[in-house]
């Protein structure tokens, strides 16, 4: 029987993940851990726990206590957050990875990581930006990436530890806020379109990114850890996306159900260059091709279900 470790639980994606991984492997099955103590529906439906990862005594603790046989690593410092304290973005997203694969080496853990676009930097191509390709990311967020999504292939050539991985977009969301990221902006344009009409963004209008909406992003990641290892070529770091958008071409599609929306720009100079470093757009053939990836949501479904569901949140 599967029992399931979520790291960084209470996060972003970490929230909606460990309530879709209780639907589907049962409840006491997956235990959600975060840095620290919340008050959260999740953390108190289930079994819960607080772990540093980068404690691997705690870490270690936790894995026997429950026999966990698989780890999803959510904990992590996005791009603009790690940008104003790379030290510490270092040492969360690379220390704690390392305790985690070292746990799982020990317990013979199966390991689920996320990379990003954001291990793609200026040198990569710019559109279409294939599977396998020139890296050089020039943020620590991206540094960290990169060097997680070796470090993973390291594991498993060396080990046999089964470690998976995808590259997200920018998620979209609207039950947890994201936490200090890039694409942050195409998640609080949804809120301020509701609340004041009005969003001024930090990017300018014609940066490119690609981005999903957070079943899709949930689904991808439960599908990639279900999928038959035959047929992973690349296990680690799968390119994965759903639509491409610029904030104009987002603004626009809330217009069409809010028209009276207003989008301002007020450019962050450091968010805009880490936007400029990644790619406009990403190759996902691989993904589709050895684990049958396939995005559900469009911009307009998606755009639809984010006012609905932020409208009776926001009341
Ligand atoms: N959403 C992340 C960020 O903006 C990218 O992985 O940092």
């Amino acid at each position: 029987m599967k029992r399931i470790l979520v790291t960084g639980a209470l996060g972003q994606i970490g929230t909606e993940l460990s309530l879709e991984l209780r639907k589907v492997y049962g409840t006491d099955s997956v235990v959600v851990s975060y840095i620290r103590e919340r008050a959260n529906e999740i953390l108190e439906e289930g079994p819960h726990e607080t772990i540093d990862t980068t404690d691997a005594n705690r870490l270690k603790e936790v894995v026997k206590k429950y026999n966990i046989t698989q780890i999803y690593h959510m904990a992590s410092i996005l791009s603009a957050k790690g940008e104003s304290n790379p030290q510490m973005a270092w040492d969360v997203n690379m220390n704690g990875l390392y305790q985690i694969l070292e746990t799982a080496r020990e317990f013979h853990c199966s390991v689920f990581i996320p990379s990003s676009i954001a291990a793609f930097g200026p040198s990569s191509p710019k559109d279409n930006t294939p599977q396998d390709t020139i890296q050089r990311p020039t943020s620590m967020y991206g540094v960290t990436k990169v060097a997680g999504e070796i470090l993973c292939d390291y594991y498993y050539l060396k080990y046999g530890l089964d470690a998976r991985g995808l590259r997200y977009p920018g998620i979209i969301s609207w039950k947890t806020l994201p936490g200090g990221g890039t694409t942050d902006y195409a998640v609080d344009i949804y809120y301020q379109a509701i609340l004041k009409k009005e969003y001024t963004c930090f990017l300018k209008e014609d940066t490119s990114l690609d981005m999903m909406y957070m079943p899709d992003a949930v689904n991808a990641s439960i599908k990639l850890m279900e999928a038959d290892p035959a047929r992973l070529i690349h296990r680690n770091a799968f390119n994965v996306t759903a639509m491409s958008m610029t904030p104009a071409k987002l603004a626009e599609n809330i217009k069409k159900h809010i028209p009276e929306f207003v989008m301002k720009y007020d450019i962050d100079p450091v968010r805009q260059s880490i936007a400029d470093s990644w790619p406009n757009s990403l190759n996902d053939s691989a993904a589709q091709k050895e684990w049958d990836w396939k995005p559900e949501f469009t911009m307009d479904m998606m755009t639809k279900d984010m006012l609905d569901n932020l409208r009776k949140k926001l009341a």
